[in-house]
């Protein structure tokens, strides 16, 4: 019997619990620089040192963190499900913990890229990536990450993914960027969706998701016996 998909969209509150700072939370990364400031192609033009400098505290964080609970649930669904990973998280800690397919939307913090050819990208091997590191065309690298402002090479596979899903778990997440927020409405009608965010039951989506309020660390854990009823009496 060949497995069911499930697909999992995360966002920033997955990794929260492995101490990577999120986006919009009080003492989110948005509340301490602004968008315009580091995060696109403009700030890259106007003040490439912040833009490295920001990006380089990212990655250091991200040497010093290790994947949560959330993360290994999602290794262990592998064993039942045909697990698909579409994230917004530009760290590598659902690939660290073990899962296999991960769709990463917004670039990986962990590779750089080159600024004249946006094919040729780089595994860095440590947090820092400064100004005169260059590529082997000579032109100075740049963070893999796809700015504001920036196309999203990832969506049409992502939008594959989504279609084929027969459960979407949609985790940590406050849903308000695009075109990133618009895949959950490429998932087959009909087909339980669950919303789990701390916030969950504050979201505008609670008629259509089922919400759970809790951490990721903390529900996913315990979420395999309920997944596994969905498939079962569907
Ligand atoms: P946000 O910071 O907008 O939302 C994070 C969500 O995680 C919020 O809804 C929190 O309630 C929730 N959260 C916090 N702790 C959690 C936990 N332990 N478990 C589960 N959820 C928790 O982050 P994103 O939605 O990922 O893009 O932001 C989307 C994009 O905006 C990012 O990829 C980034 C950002 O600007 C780029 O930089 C291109």
């Amino acid at each position: 019997m060949s497995l069911k998909n499930l697909v999992l969209l995360s966002g920033a509150g997955m990794s929260a619990e492995s101490g990577i700072s999120t986006f919009r939370d009080v003492n989110g990364l948005w509340e301490n620089y602004t968008i315009e400031e580091v995060a696109t192609p403009e700030a890259w033009h106007k003040n490439m040192d912040l833009v490295l400098r920001f990006y380089n505290q990212r990655r250091k964080q991200l040497f010093e963190a290790i994947p949560n609970k959330g993360h290994e649930a999602l290794v262990e669904f592998e064993k039942h499900f045909n697990v698909h990973i579409v994230t917004q998280n530009v760290d590598d800690l659902h690939e660290r913990a073990g899962s296999k397919n991960v769709l990463h939307l917004h670039g990986e913090l962990r590779k750089a890229r080159s600024t004249r050819n946006e094919s040729l990208v780089y595994e860095l091997k440590t947090w820092e990536l400064n100004k005169g590191d260059l590529c082997e065309l000579g032109s100075q690298l740049r963070p893999h990450i796809v700015w504001f402002g920036e196309a999203v090479p990832a969506i049409p596979q992502a939008v594959n993914i989504l279609n084929k899903a027969d459960i979407l778990l949609v985790v940590g997440t406050s849903l308000m960027v695009y075109p990133a927020a618009g895949l959950v409405d490429y998932a087959p009608p009909g087909i339980p969706v669950y919303y789990i965010d701390p916030k969950a039951h504050e979201m505008a989506y609670q008629k259509r998701f089922k919400c759970i309020s809790g951490k990721a660390g903390e529900v996913l854990p315990k979420l395999l016996p309920e997944l596994l009823s969905e498939i079962n009496h569907p």
